[in-house]
């Protein structure tokens, strides 16, 4: 481990009666990065989430988050669950205050850093709205500036965009790049999308079939910012290659 890793994994590992969700597993996060992790249906990703957050304890293993073991704990992360809806008789700023409501009041502080958020990243003329009356990709930016709000370093993001269309992904996934740039979070982003995880990350972690284990760590040196170009250079075309192959091989077997 040295001074720049934010969380640090050794040997965790997650069973539910018979099924073995993860088999013990070491990962190192750099602090500042953007990782993907890829992988099939089932292979364990969301119980990666919920062990990291806390809201299941792992069988065995250490999780240290800067410097702390964190096992047993919550409230360290910013995760944004697989189904994270919307509070629907909540406006949008009673959506992204949400985490300091459950904690127990809502700030003033609170509300101008919620305010500030979704004045700078496109929500500011929605902050009365109730969630009915937004779009899709609108309600996803709303779930994401809600666990930003949380300020945690580190965010979890489990398949944010999975239900939206090819357009709005597209613009969703740029403009996560410039949220993240801007904040210096650490994002873990679980996705099914293999141009997705390349097009966002700095590293691609290609997950097995159940019981999941990290079988490839891809480093994505493509330069940002990303940009349409980047998703149709060679280098991109190659990375993307070597993801589908990893994917394909394990499944094949
Ligand atoms: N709370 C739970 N109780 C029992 N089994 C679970 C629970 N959560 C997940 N599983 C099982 O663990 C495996 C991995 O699930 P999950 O982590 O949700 O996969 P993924 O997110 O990669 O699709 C699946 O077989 C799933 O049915
Ligand atoms: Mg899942």
């Amino acid at each position: 481990m040295n001074n720049s890793t934010l969380l640090d994994l050794r040997g965790v590992s997650k069973t539910f009666g018979t099924t073995t969700a993860l088999s013990p597993m070491d990962l190192e996060i750099e602090r500042g990065s953007f990782v993907s992790i890829v992988g099939p249906s089932g292979c364990g990703k969301s119980t990666l989430f919920n062990v990291l957050s806390g809201l299941l304890r792992p069988d065995d293993g250490t999780i240290t988050l800067e410097g702390n073991n964190v096992i047993g704990a919550t409230g360290h992360v910013g995760y944004m669950l697989q189904k994270d809806l919307l509070v629907p008789w909540r406006t949008v700023l009673g959506n992204i205050t949400l985490g300091a409501r459950l904690k127990g009041k809502v700030t003033p502080e609170n509300r101008e850093l919620a305010t500030g958020f979704a004045e700078k990243y496109g929500l500011g003329e929605f902050l009365n709205h109730y969630p009915s009356a937004l779009s899709g990709g609108m309600r996803q930016r709303v779930a994401l500036m809600r666990t930003l709000a949380t300020n945690h370093q580190l965010l979890l993001l489990d398949e944010p965009f999975g239900a939206l269309d090819a357009q709005t992904r597209f613009e969703m996934q740029q403009w996560l790049l410039q949220v993240w740039r801007d904040t210096e979070r650490t994002v873990l982003f679980i996705t099914h999308d293999v141009d997705e995880a390349v097009f966002l990350s700095d590293r691609v972690l290609v997950m097995s079939p159940r019981p999941g284990r990290v079988v490839d760590d891809l480093r994505v040196d493509l330069p940002r910012p990303r940009t349409l170009d980047t998703l149709v250079s060679p280098a991109f075309t190659e990375l993307k290659a070597r993801v589908l192959h990893q994917l394909h091989r394990e499944r094949a077997v």
